[in-house]
C-alpha cells in the first residue's frame, strides 16, 4: 500500500466529514485495510477510487470508523434545563434537534423526559452520519447496558421488555424522525430549531469544522435558542453563542448575533 493514498484517504474523510482521523492514525488504518479485505480491494487506490463516489463503501468504511456509543439518560442535567426553557418559553410547538443522535437513546432519553412533563407538542428530527446507528434507532431495541441509568419505573412504561431487550413503545418512536446524514451537507436547508442537542461530537472534529458547525446552528436555532454540547466538547468563542451561565458551562443561548457576525464572517471568509 501508498503511504501517500492512505493520506488521501484520511484527507477526504476528514473534508466529507470534519473528524480528525490523525489522532489514532494506527488504529485508522487497520480498520481501513479490514475493510478493504472484506470488500476484497487489494490497493488503497481502488478503494479512494471508491470513496469518491460517496457511494456503499463510503459508508460501509465509515460505520467501521465512526463511535457511535451512547446510552440512555447520559448528562440528565440538559433535559431539565431545556423544560425549564420550554416552560418559560410557553405556547407554541417545539422543534428539536438531536445530531447526532448515534443510536437513538439521547432522543428518546428526551422524547420521554418531556412525555414525563406533560409535555406532547414536540417533535424531535434525528441525524447522524452513520447508517448502522440509524437503523438501531429505528428499530429502537437496546441491551440491559445501554438502559443501566434509566430509572426502574420509566423502563417500566415506556419499554417492552422481550427476554434481553428492551423495546421502546410506539408512543416514544412517533415524536422522533431519524435521518441518516452529514451535518456539513446539510448547510442550506432552512431549519428552526428551539433547541438542538449536539453531544460529543465537537471532541472529534477539527477546529474549523467546529466553527462551521456553529455557523450552521446558528443559522437553525431560532433567536434565544439553546445548544446543548458535552462537557468534553472544546470550542473557542463564537459571536452567535454566549453560556447560559458559569454553572452550565456545556449549554449556549443563541444571542442577537447580527451585528458581530458580520465582522466574524468577514473574517472567516477572508
Ligand atoms: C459519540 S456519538 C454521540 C452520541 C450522542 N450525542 C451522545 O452524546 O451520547 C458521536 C456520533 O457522531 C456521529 N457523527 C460524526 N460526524 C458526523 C457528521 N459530520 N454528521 C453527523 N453525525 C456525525 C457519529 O456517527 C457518531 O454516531
Amino acid at each position: 500500500m501508498t503511504k501517500g493514498c492512505m493520506e488521501r484517504v484520511i484527507s477526504f474523510l476528514t473534508m466529507t466529514t470534519g473528524i480528525t482521523f490523525r489522532r489514532k492514525k494506527e488504529v485508522f488504518v487497520d480498520k481501513v485495510l479490514d475493510v478493504m479485505r472484506q470488500k476484497n480491494l487489494q490497493e488503497c487506490e481502488e478503494l479512494y477510487f471508491h470513496l469518491l463516489n460517496k457511494e456503499r463503501l463510503y459508508y460501509a468504511l465509515l460505520e467501521e470508523l465512526l463511535v457511535s456509543q451512547s446510552f440512555f439518560y447520559r448528562e440528565r442535567v440538559d433535559i431539565d434545563i431545556l423544560i425549564e426553557y420550554l416552560r418559560q418559553r410557553g405556547g407554541t410547538r417545539i422543534s428539536l434537534l438531536s445530531l447526532p443522535c448515534a443510536n437513538g437513546e439521547e432522543p428518546y432519553t428526551i422524547a420521554i423526559e418531556l412525555m414525563e412533563q406533560g409535555i406532547e407538542n414536540f417533535n424531535i428530527l434525528a441525524m447522524d452520519l452513520n447508517p448502522k446507528a440509524i437503523q438501531k434507532a429505528k428499530i429502537g431495541r437496546y441491551q440491559a447496558r445501554d438502559v443501566r441509568n434509566v430509572p426502574p419505573s420509566i423502563l417500566a412504561k415506556y419499554f417492552y421488555k422481550s427476554g434481553e431487550w428492551y423495546e421502546i413503545k410506539e408512543q416514544v418512536k412517533q415524536k422522533i424522525t431519524f435521518v441518516c446524514g452529514n451535518l456539513f451537507e446539510q448547510k442550506d436547508i432552512p431549519f428552526v430549531f428551539d433547541a438542538i442537542f449536539c453531544k460529543n461530537l465537537f471532541i472529534y472534529l477539527e477546529d474549523s469544522y467546529k466553527m462551521e458547525a456553529l455557523d450552521i446552528f446558528s443559522r437553525w436555532l431560532r433567536n434565544e435558542g439553546l445548544l446543548f454540547v458535552s462537557f468534553s466538547d472544546y470550542f473557542k468563542a463564537h459571536p452567535c453563542f454566549d453560556r447560559i451561565s458559569n454553572e452550565y458551562r456545556s449549554i449556549y443561548k443563541k444571542v442577537g448575533c447580527h451585528e458581530k457576525s458580520r465582522l466574524y464572517f468577514k473574517w472567516r471568509n477572508g
